[in-house]
């Protein structure tokens, strides 16, 4: 199939964002709307106001396009078919997995029933010009050396004899970070493989890392987020959440996340099994936990302590690793996504959860 046959504008037709109440799938419906898209925004309570009267509040923004919810369950088979019906593309977020009590094996089992749901759905809809999924870095994170600069040629499960045979398919049920990193990896394959097969249709993929930037209400301050951690940091509390904050922050800002999505429906030279990863831009984004403190700190010099991880004098207590490091780079060039800066996304991030009265 010619790569641009399957280019979408609000042209042609609406635009399905699954996961629409979440934190990224928030930034996709906004992105899109601005754009002219008329967007099904899926989500599973319509009538629940803490989670859908940001997305309805889009339609008093003057804005160009609009927002219409339509109700849907991932785990409910044919749940998206009203949705999707007549749209062009269908972006789809939504996901169980995060920090919910599944064992691996479910959350595995779980993204493939989902994804398996979700496509389903989309195809039978009959007009499907791109599937855009969000994956995750985890799809393409594996163990290399410090300082190795990972890309979207990179595919978690690459490299296997450096992990002791500890990452085959066979340590999923017991070990929730390989089940997650693999279901996205696995699934991903399976998207672009009956995209392949049926014809008529892209697929690509989305590829986060740290996901940060501003909440468009409290429901996204979702507990051990990257920007929950934050707000605890403008609480004073240490960063706790990989132990001790030795890794890099590597950082997204959502809006950009929900742009890219949106840009992967748009794109001519995006084709199937294109996948972009969404990180950095360039090392400025890259930040260990003490220099994400200072930052926010000059930001907010209101805040007496900001919290971080634990220091030796002017040195951080334990080893900082450089990893994982990884640029946005594809996406800059063949989506033509235009960052924030990391200030920018800090602040919005920061302004936010004080606008929300959450700090
Ligand atoms: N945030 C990050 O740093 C990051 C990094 C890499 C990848 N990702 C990926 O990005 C995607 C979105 O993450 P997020 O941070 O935006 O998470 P989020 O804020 O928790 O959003 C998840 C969304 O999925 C929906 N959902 C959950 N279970 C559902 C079900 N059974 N049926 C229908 N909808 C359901 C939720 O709806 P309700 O509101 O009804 O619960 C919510 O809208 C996920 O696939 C995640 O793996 C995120």
């Amino acid at each position: 199939m010619s790569k641009s046959l399957t280019a979408i504008s609000p042209a042609d037709g609406p635009i399905a964002v699954t996961g629409a109440s979440g934190y990224i799938g928030s930034w996709v419906v906004h992105d899109c709307v601005e754009q002219g898209y008329t967007v099904r925004a899926c989500v599973r309570d319509a009538s629940n106001s803490n989670k859908v009267d940001h997305l309805l509040a889009m339609n008093n923004q003057g804005l160009r396009g609009s927002v219409e919810l339509y109700e849907g369950d991932l785990f409910k088979p044919g749940s998206y078919d009203a949705a999707f019906k007549g749209c062009s593309g269908v972006i789809h977020t939504g996901a169980t997995v995060g920090y919910n009590s599944e064992t691996p094996q479910e959350v595995y089992d779980g993204c493939f029933t989902e994804v398996t749901h979700v496509l389903d759905s989309a195809i039978k809809g009959g007009t499907l010009k791109r599937f855009v999924f969000t994956s995750s870095f985890a799809a393409v994170g594996h163990p290399r050396p410090e300082g190795y600069v990972f890309t979207e040629k990179d595919w978690c499960g690459d490299n296997i004899e450096a992990y002791n045979g500890g990452w085959t398919e066979n340590r999923i049920p017991e070990d929730r970070n390989t089940a997650y990193a693999m279901a996205k990896a696995n699934t991903e394959k399976m998207i672009y493989q009956q995209a392949a097969e049926n014809g008529t249709f892209d697929a690509m993929a989305i590829l986060p890392l740290h996901v940060i930037g501003p909440i468009m209400c409290e429901n996204h301050d979702q507990g051990m987020s990257w920007q929950n951690c934050m707000r605890y940091m403008m609480k004073g509390k240490q960063y706790k959440k990989t132990e001790g904050g030795r890794m890099l922050w590597n950082n997204t800002d959502v809006r950009d996340c929900g742009r890219a999505h949106r840009l992967c429906c748009e794109s001519t030279i995006a084709k199937n099994g294109s996948r972009y990863i969404l990180s950095a831009a360039d090392r400025r984004g890259e930040l260990y936990t003490w220099q994400m403190q200072e930052m926010m700190q000059k930001l907010y010099p209101q805040i007496p302590v900001m919290g971080g991880e634990e220091m030796d004098g002017d040195k951080p207590a334990q080893h900082t690793y450089e990893k994982p490091r990884s640029y946005c780079l594809l996406a800059k060039q063949e989506l033509g996504l235009e960052t924030y800066s990391i200030e920018d996304t800090i602040r919005a991030t920061g302004d936010s959860y004080l606008a929300l009265g959450l700090v």
